[in-house]
């Protein structure tokens, strides 16, 4: 694999290293249908590539509970197990369905801080072949303003490409 992506790289490498990351995803997810394995290799293959991306996961919609996201498949520190629809960043993007970029945490009323040291977030909602929320993948890092629409584009790419198609 590549070496990470580093903050101080242009924008066109960043998006460089996106396309080269969603080409080998789909590479080792091929024939691979088990949704657990396919959240966990796409966490594992991001947090790998991006020196910015701190804490990378998955809340999955919990099919037992009325909009209520459950942990699922992450890479990084101890993350909180479950978030209602509507609150903090995630649920907040699970309840719109609209990816959520936030350049300071502190300045997200809502925010649920897992972890003190991240202090910005990206949430895309993923959606599965029929259009239904299955789940949202969150990113998280130790600097403010980490992440763009070029992150958005991307990871809405991929998780489309990976769930939906
Ligand atoms: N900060 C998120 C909670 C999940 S953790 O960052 C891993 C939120 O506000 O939804």
């Amino acid at each position: 694999m590549a070496e990470a992506f580093n903050d101080k790289n242009l924008p066109t490498e960043k998006a460089q290293r996106y396309a080269a990351v969603a080409a080998e995803i789909a590479a080792v997810l091929d024939g691979e249908l088990n949704l657990t394995a396919r959240m966990a290799t796409v966490a594992s293959m991001l947090a790998a590539s991006f020196d910015h991306y701190f804490w990378t996961g998955f809340y999955v919609v919990d099919p037992d509970k009325r909009e209520e996201l459950v942990v699922g498949p992450y890479q990084g520190t101890l993350g909180c197990l479950r978030i209602a629809f509507g609150r903090g960043v995630c649920g907040t993007a699970a309840r719109s369905r609209q990816t959520q970029i936030v350049q300071d945490i502190e300045a997200f009323p809502d925010h649920i801080a897992c972890d003190s040291r991240s202090k910005s977030e990206i949430v895309v909602p993923v959606v599965d072949a029929d259009g239904r929320l299955i789940a949202v993948f969150d990113v998280d890092a130790e600097a403010t303003g980490a992440f763009d629409q070029l992150d958005a584009d991307w990871l809405e790419r991929i998780l489309q490409d990976t769930f939906a198609d």
